[in-house]
């Protein structure tokens, strides 16, 4: 059977760092409100020259190198992004034209902070069928440039960054003892949309508005959602929570982490977390979860992976797979 094996990644921060004791100069916060209710303490902010395709590129260039591939080696480009650099065209056509590539494909996907699990399922899929042998799946986003700077409610969460997949086609045995993508499972409730959303956009505004969100509700559907979706992905392959190695959540709040953790009982120290010094990157947040975890050498190759996130929409999904 053709997987999909993840054999690189990468990602990228901007160099601005903006603390929560900078937000507490700007808004009506502490820092002691945005750690005890988010855990996050600082986060990156892109320059204001920086667009989300630079930030892809500099992810996609770090995933390359771990390959030791080129650019023309790629056949799919897949962004994950809610704050392309522009209405059109796609920012991984961007990304595409930074990285020299010639020939291939790219396109953008937007499930928000969803983004990535949607962009990977999709580039598994291109792999799976053969019609793609190798896809670079990047999250990249700027979500400072959608956030009104006077909303404590939101401006303390969001931020900026990028992280980058390497999808290869393998051999497998068709059993949860490949390597690669076992499994994977996408969601959306369109009746949610007031919950999360953007007021604007070209066919409605005219502008690109900025991001609002009814906090405590996202919060109570995170959890459940999350929960529901990882538990899906275990039932299609046989595994159970103890199977897991890794679980890198989406990083929008450290207690939805613990939240979705002790629902799966799943120890501490099985979950990446990184949200206390990235902030919500939204798309990028899983893939940058990822690399740090490959870099730091805590994920092994044969361990079992768990990914997941949830995001406006609603969108929730998940993909299982073997390092
Ligand atoms: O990535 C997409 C998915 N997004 C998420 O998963 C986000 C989900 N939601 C959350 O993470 C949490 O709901 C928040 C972190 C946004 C908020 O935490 P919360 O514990 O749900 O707080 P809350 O919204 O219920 O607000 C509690 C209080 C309110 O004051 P009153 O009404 O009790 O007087 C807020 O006005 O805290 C106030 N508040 C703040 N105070 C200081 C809200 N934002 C702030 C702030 N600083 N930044």
């Amino acid at each position: 059977m053709r997987r999909s094996v993840i054999t690189a990644t990468g990602s990228y921060l901007p160099e601005r760092i903006l603390t929560n004791k900078e937000l507490s100069e700007m808004v009506d916060t502490t820092d002691e409100w945005i750690v005890s209710r988010s855990g996050i303490e600082s986060r990156h902010i892109a320059a204001d020259d920086e667009l989300t395709s630079d930030l892809a590129t500099h992810a996609a260039r770090a995933a390359l190198d771990m390959a030791g591939l080129d650019a023309n080696d790629i056949d799919l480009i897949i962004v994950a992004t809610a704050t392309p650099d522009e209405t059109f065209p796609a920012t991984a056509t961007v990304v595409q034209k930074n990285l020299g590539m010639k020939g291939g494909f790219a396109f953008d996907i937007q499930a928000v902070c969803t983004g990535f699990l949607y962009a990977l399922a999709t580039a598994d899929n291109f792999v799976k069928s053969g019609q793609v042998n190798r896809a670079l799946v990047i999250g990249a986003e700027t979500f400072s440039r959608i956030i009104d700077w006077t909303d404590r409610g939101t401006c303390v969460l969001f931020a900026d960054g990028a992280g980058a997949v390497i999808l290869e086609a393998a051999e497998g045995a068709g059993t949860s003892d490949d390597r690669g993508i076992l499994t994977s499972h996408l969601h959306s409730d369109g009746e949610k949309h007031d919950l999360l959303y953007v007021d604007g956009g070209p066919s409605s505004t005219q502008t690109t508005g900025f991001l609002r969100m009814a906090g405590p509700e996202v919060f109570r559907h995170a959890v459940t959602n999350l929960t529901s979706v990882v538990h899906e992905a275990l039932a299609a392959t046989g595994l159970t929570a103890a199977d897991i190695d890794w679980l890198i959540p989406h990083q929008a709040n450290k207690r939805i982490i613990d939240g979705t953790g002790r629902k799966l009982k799943l120890s501490p120290d099985k979950v990446v977390v990184t949200v206390h010094k990235h902030g919500n990157t939204s798309a990028a947040s899983v893939p940058l979860a990822l690399d740090e975890a490959v870099r730091d050498g805590r994920i092994q190759r044969g361990q079992l992976l768990l990914l997941e996130a949830m995001g406006g929409g609603f969108t929730w999904g998940s993909a299982l797979l073997r390092w």
